[in-house]
């Protein structure tokens, strides 16, 4: 049998090897895949735990927040705001940042999360997950505010996701590499399965909710215009589809075979960039791709060079095989 090495191990010998991570940067991660450890065991009580259904409040993107996103969220900040790693966390599901109470001692990282991604798909049993962000404080900060989360993505020191699926599979890249830990339940650990992923630069499959095909700009139209003509075409080839409607899922199945994800802009709300978040989603999965040799932009520029300038703003996303997003993005580039 293959023996696998825990996540403890590998940010250890990352710590000490490699010399990516300090100490308070590799407890800030072992706490984060705890958490998510506990939201894994959560999901998998379904209906016997009543997680299950709406929390009856909107969130600050005015979005109906389901139980689990509540819980998820609850369980994030119990986790991170007492071992003396972070100055702040913020998250999908709040306001305002959560600043790390006085009675406990600060940290010089920042937590940014969206605690369980794939809402739409909690009630009906299908993969969810939950991603996260971190960023170092900026030098010679005295106090901790909104501002000091408005860091371009390029800048972040580790992302990842959890993704609640058949299995429970953690996702990480401190800048070395992505790395995958599945959940082994009767260790209660996760243990490394794959490492140092690659991304393949060509696809034939790509991801994006085709219902709002009428919505979308020329350059989009032309892009799925073009995979749909399949071998008679200019691609000269015939394209899949596939959309499961949480961005970490969809995030997954790319990083382990390929493909292509669009979230663009669309003119149902035209003064909106897109629908997904800079700093708790594309962000953190644009780093992931780029780490795995995929690109990640907005059709006209790298996600990660992209200066926030609001906590919970929003951005259009394309990112998987990199000849495919290089592709969209030359065709938004041209009109
Ligand atoms: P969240 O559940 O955190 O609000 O995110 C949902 C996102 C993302 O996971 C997914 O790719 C997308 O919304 C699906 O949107 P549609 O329902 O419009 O396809
Ligand atoms: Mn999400
Ligand atoms: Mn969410």
């Amino acid at each position: 049998m293959t023996q696998h090495i825990s996540l403890t191990r590998y940010l250890i010998e990352q710590q000490r090897e490699a010399g990516h991570i300090p100490a308070q940067l590799r407890l800030l991660l072992e706490v984060v895949a705890r958490a998510c450890k506990r939201i894994s065991l959560t999901v998998n009580k379904g209906a016997l735990g009543s997680v299950l259904g709406s929390a009856g409040s909107e969130n600050v993107q005015g979005e109906v927040q389901k139980k689990l996103d509540i819980i998820a969220n609850e369980v994030l900040i119990d986790a991170n705001e007492w071992g003396g790693h972070l100055a702040a966390m913020a998250s999908e599901e709040m306001d305002a940042i959560y600043v790390v109470p006085n009675r406990f001692p600060k940290g010089e990282y920042l937590l940014l999360f969206d605690p369980l991604d794939g809402s739409s798909n909690i009630d009906v049993n299908v993969s969810i997950g939950t991603i996260f962000s971190v960023l170092k404080m900026p030098e010679d900060d005295r106090g901790v505010d909104e501002g000091d989360f408005l860091q371009p993505g390029r800048q972040q020191v580790a992302a990842g996701y959890c993704i609640y699926g058949p299995q429970t599979v953690l996702v990480l890249t401190v800048g070395d590499g992505v790395a995958m830990f599945t959940l082994d339940r009767e260790q209660g650990s996760f243990m490394l399965t794959e490492e140092k992923l690659r991304i393949p630069e060509d696809t034939k499959e790509f991801a994006i909710n085709m219902s709002n095909m009428r919505h979308w700009a020329p350059p989009v139209r032309r892009y799925i215009d073009e995979c749909l003509q399949g071998k008679d075409g200019p691609r000269g080839k015939d394209f899949n589809m596939r959309w499961v409607a949480s961005m970490v899922a969809d995030v997954h199945r790319i990083l382990v075979r390929g493909g292509i994800f669009m979230y663009p802009w669309d003119k149902r709300e035209p003064n909106k960039p897109g629908k997904l978040r800079l700093m708790y989603e594309a962000n953190p999965m644009a780093w992931l791709v780029e780490q795995a040799g995929g690109a990640a932009t907005n059709g006209h520029q790298r996600i990660l060079d992209i200066q926030p300038s609001q906590l919970h703003e929003r951005v259009s996303v394309i990112l998987g095989s990199k000849n495919e997003v290089e592709r969209v993005t030359s065709y938004h580039t041209a009109l």
